[in-house]
């Protein structure tokens, strides 16, 4: 890997800057942390036996050998240099170990060029431009009764993102449609999902793409049998600055402000944080858009022009013509939505491919029309449910298990 090269690299990009007094642990896991590479001072703290206090000490890191007394290289030596295959093992062991939440039933990689059903061979190369400058897209779709839901629709996503983050794809748009369809047929999985990255690949651990040898395609299968849930839940308005529409609107693994927001809204006793825009309009939550019943009987969803463009409440906003035909609706808005608005509808629902439509009870202090599930979210997520077990060619793409 570039990686070695770069050990001697003097500059703030180097993978192994020196370790500073700040940085040190105490001596009870120095046996795990301590690692002297490259050329230069090293500065450490260490407890002198017998006396209490720290004392920091330099070294010139070619001359340790000399410097570091019979303690410190006892110490350095408890970290076991592993070979390939029991590094293989541990990794085993260590996932057995591990009560999973989920089940990963197979994973596509180019880097190896293949699929595995070996969830110890499902890693991805650390000096991957995604893993370390988060330079990378990705997207889903659920597998219902052994189809792909929505895959176009994503996949045509998944593109327009990668180009928006200037990544080249490694295949042609069809060669990446028919990798993942075999993924889910290698997986055997019937009800679960797909997630599949393009990165701009591995290559070294610097800032420009440049030195990354082409891009890559991951994808894995989940297992998930669990139905979906119907009970309304409360959001929160997000403290989290959403991203700007350049970022928001392609779906890149920045995720750290959704991940925030999500802490957030459960640390407030919430299921999700939903974002305003710089002009306080309703935005989106971190993973799904968002929907409204307003008092005039019309369904509300504010524009993607600053968000995600979200596959599920499309297909919600087609699928809720339905309801219009049937009366059930009024007419149905794409625009800007204000927060007085959404909080005084009649029903809100947060709406993506993970939670397909949750109705929202509460949002902040504000109860949501009378606090219970609203008729319209319940008849939009029975008309989703209805679309991924019958619904047309265009938005169901059976597996050829
Ligand atoms: C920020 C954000 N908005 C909206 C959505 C909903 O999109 P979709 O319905 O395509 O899952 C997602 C999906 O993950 C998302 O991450």
């Amino acid at each position: 890997m570039a990686t070695i090269s770069s050990l001697h690299n003097p500059t703030s990009e180097s993978p192994f800057p020196t370790r500073t007094t700040n940085s040190f642990s105490p001596p009870s896991t120095l046996n795990r942390n301590i690692a002297f590479s490259g050329n230069g001072y090293q500065h450490f703290r260490l407890r002198i036996d017998g006396r209490s206090s720290w004392e920091t000490k330099s070294v010139h890191t070619s001359d340790q050998s000399h410097v570091l007394s019979k303690t410190e290289s006892s110490i350095i030596s408890d970290v076991p240099l592993l070979s390939s295959s029991e590094v293989l093992d541990r990794l085993k062991a260590e996932r057995e170990k591990r009560k999973r939440k989920q089940n990963y039933l197979a994973m596509y990689s180019s880097i190896f060029g293949g699929i595995t059903t070996d969830p110890t061979a499902m890693v991805i190369p650390m000096d991957d431009h995604m893993v370390h400058r988060g330079h990378g897209v990705f997207d889903t779709a659920a597998i219902m009764d052994g189809c792909l839901y929505e895959l176009d629709q994503h996949v045509k996503r998944f593109i327009k993102s990668a180009t928006m983050a200037k990544i080249t794809l490694p295949f042609d748009k069809e060669t990446i449609r028919s990798i993942l369809i075999q993924t889910v047929r290698a997986s055997k999985c019937k009800h679960g999902s797909l997630r599949y990255w393009l990165s701009a690949g591995p290559g070294d651990f610097l800032l420009s793409s440049s030195g990354c040898h082409g891009s890559a395609l991951y994808a894995i299968v989940i297992q998930d049998q669990t139905p979906f849930d119907r009970k309304g839940v409360k959001v929160v308005t997000s403290t989290i600055p959403m991203k700007p529409p350049q970022f928001a609107t392609m779906k890149n693994v920045n995720y750290l402000p959704n991940v925030l927001s999500k802490m957030e809204a459960e640390q407030k006793g919430g299921y999700a944080a939903i974002w305003l825009d710089d002009d306080g309009y309703i935005a989106e939550g971190p993973n799904m858009n968002v929907g409204f019943i307003n008092t005039e009987n019309a369904f509300l969803m504010p524009s993607f022009d600053k968000i995600l463009s979200g596959c599920t409440a499309k297909r919600v906003l087609t699928l809720a013509e339905k309801l219009v035909r049937q009366g059930l609706l009024g007419e149905i808005r794409v625009g800007n939505v204000r927060v007085e608005e959404g909080k005084k509808a009649r029903e809100m629902m947060l709406i993506g491919s993970g939670i397909l439509v949750r109705p929202v009870v509460q949002w902040d202090e504000q109860i949501i029309g009378n606090g219970k599930e609203g008729p319209v979210s319940q008849a939009l997520l029975d008309l989703v449910l209805e679309d991924m077990k019958s619904g047309p060619t265009t938005v169901r793409v059976p597996v050829p298990y």
